[in-house]
């Protein structure tokens, strides 16, 4: 049985005032709910000080992006070991957003996921496509080169390891939701390739979460598709009553 998986991606917003505020606010909230990982991903400037106040809550801390270098003359990178020293057990690898912007590839993609490894973080691997390759039918064609390449050479006990988020890029932060069928069908999609590449028992393992304008509205729909095991959220993590109310309508 797959344990619900639901994270918080805070992109570049708040400051460590307003961290402290929405932590403190989201721990009290959700102090009492069971069945689901909890996670949030704040900025790098604010992770030490929401690890300190996650500690003993049902809380996970993230990052939301990493350098796979263990160290060394990348001016502004930050390391696996320093997101591990801040706290984190979580970060987001290949977000849509970084790909776009910051030239992030499927190449990268998979030597963030073996530097993360080697210090136990846990990866939470982003696929999905843009409305065009949508429109042109290539959808499945994307994710799968997004899988194969971005996981090459990863082993069953890693992969199991790894949480994979199905985010459509025209589905993030625009409002259009993806239907869940829509959603399901590509989260089978990815089941099946692990099945096909790995084993069937690692397919009904690994966890595949799905991200792109969840809000507490559509949550419950989108959760109960057999293959969606969770949420990446976004706006909807920003504010503590949209977050808790979209936690407790995916239970
Ligand atoms: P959104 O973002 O919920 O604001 O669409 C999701 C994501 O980018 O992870």
């Amino acid at each position: 049985m797959r344990k619900l998986f639901i994270a918080g991606n805070w992109k570049m917003n708040k400051t460590i005032s307003e961290t402290v505020e929405l932590v403190n606010s989201l721990k009290r909230e959700v102090s009492d709910i069971e069945g689901v990982d909890i996670v949030i991903c704040p900025g790098f400037t604010s992770l030490s000080e929401a690890a300190d106040l996650v500690i003993d809550s049902n809380i996970g801390l993230g990052a939301q992006n990493v350098y796979w270098q263990e160290k060394g003359a990348f001016t502004g990178e930050v390391s696996p070991m320093m997101l591990k020293d801040a706290g984190c057990k979580y970060v987001i690898i290949g977000h849509s957003e970084r790909r776009k912007y910051f030239g992030e590839t499927n190449d990268t993609v998979l030597k963030k996921i073996n530097a993360v490894q080697s210090v136990r973080l846990i990866p939470i691997v982003c696929v999905g496509e843009t409305l065009e390759e949508r429109d042109n039918k290539k959808t499945i064609e994307v994710i799968e080169k997004q899988l194969q390449d971005g996981f090459k050479g990863i082993n069953e006990d890693n992969l199991e390891k790894i949480i994979i988020a199905y985010e459509p890029v025209w589905a993030i932060g625009t409002g259009k939701t993806a239907t869940p069928e829509q959603a399901e069908e590509i989260h089978k999609f990815i089941r099946d390739w692990i099945q096909e590449k790995y084993s069937l028992d690692l397919s009904e393992e690994v966890r595949i979460i799905y991200g792109g304008s969840v809000k507490a509205s559509n949550a419950k729909e989108l959760m109960s598709q057999k293959n969606i095991d969770g949420a990446l959220v976004g706006g909807a993590s920003l504010e503590s009553q949209l977050f808790v109310e979209l936690i407790k309508n995916s239970l």
